[in-house]
């Protein structure tokens, strides 16, 4: 895990514009938000899938980055007064807290489209250009109104609501789902040899680790705390947010959660030992503490 993270902190480093060049202060945040902090499940998950596939892992620093990019700028507004109004992420003030509003927002715009221009840019991706556009569709629907930007609307309307168990499914499924389920198939794209089945094998491990994954963060919420988490603990209960725990209770939601990831796990049977760290990422997912 660290030897990936330590790689996509590199590769950020060498995308993210540096705070000399103007504007300074917006460069400033933009490195602020992403660095120094953060799990980096989703690249992770490009590497670990583009590994099973035996993809060189040059040919994924680029997808790995876009996701984190589109990841850290959706937390940067996550936090903002108008939706979640945190002020603690990853151990440090919210971008809002330690710049400013217009600055955060600026942030998100801009790692949003930064993220895009390094999926159209990287010389190191071992694809051709169709396939090249194929990545940049998949991501451009997963982070957009039919996937993370639409799952946060429903998020925001729900507020104070009383949604049923599958209407709270499907928020997840769009607000984290949709971007997890993303990196699988960007890492699977970065091979030349993927075939339908695989592809469709993949997917639905993703599609169940990324509800899993959402499902975890809720219970965290709960039964976590501010120092572990680097996040306020109890902030959706705080919010009045409609969570797994909230609807199903604790011993509901980690059920659900498990039952996710053994699916998960089942959609990998044909592939080799090579995806054995997916595996170890699915159990990681429900296992973490933060
Ligand atoms: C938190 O994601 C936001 C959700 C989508 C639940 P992570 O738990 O992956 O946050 P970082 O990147 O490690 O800070
Ligand atoms: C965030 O969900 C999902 C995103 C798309 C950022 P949460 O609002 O539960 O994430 P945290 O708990 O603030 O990290
Ligand atoms: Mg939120
Ligand atoms: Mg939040
Ligand atoms: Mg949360």
């Amino acid at each position: 895990m660290t030897t990936y993270q330590k790689r996509v902190d590199t590769a950020l480093d060498g995308w993210l514009p540096i705070p000399d060049i103007q504007p300074h202060r917006l460069h400033e945040a933009m490195r602020y938000a992403v660095q120094g902090g953060g799990k980096r499940i989703r690249p992770l998950l490009v590497y670990l899938t583009g590994n099973a596939l035996n993809v060189d892992l040059t040919g994924l620093d680029a997808p790995a980055c876009a996701v984190e990019l589109i990841h850290a700028y959706s937390l940067v507004h996550d936090d903002l007064p108008g939706m979640d109004d945190d002020d603690l992420r990853r151990g440090k003030p919210t971008c809002h807290k330690a710049f400013d509003e217009a600055t955060a927002i600026l942030v998100g715009d801009a790692l949003q489209t930064l993220a895009f221009y390094v999926l159209t840019h990287d010389p190191h991706l071992e694809i051709n250009d169709k396939r090249r556009l194929e990545m940049i569709e998949t991501l451009a629907l997963a982070s957009g109104s039919r996937g993370m930007a639409g799952g946060q609307a429903i998020d925001m309307e729900s507020v104070g609501q009383s949604l049923n168990i599958a209407e709270l499914e499907n928020m997840h499924i769009h607000k984290t789902g949709a971007l997890i389920r993303a990196c699988v198939k960007l890492g699977a794209l970065a091979s030349n040899a993927i075939d339908d089945n695989q592809l469709k094998k993949l997917d639905h491990y993703a599609k169940c680790i990324g509800l899993a994954f959402q499902i975890q963060d809720d219970i965290l919420d709960v039964e976590s705390s501010t120092e572990t988490l680097g996040k306020r603990q109890g902030s959706d209960i705080a919010h009045n947010k409609v969570t797994y725990p909230a609807l199903l209770g604790l011993g509901g939601a980690k059920q659900m959660a498990a039952e996710l990831i053994e699916e998960a796990k089942n959609s990998l049977a044909d592939f080799d030992e090579k995806a054995e760290s997916l595996h170890w990422m699915a159990n990681y997912i429900v296992a973490r503490h933060y």
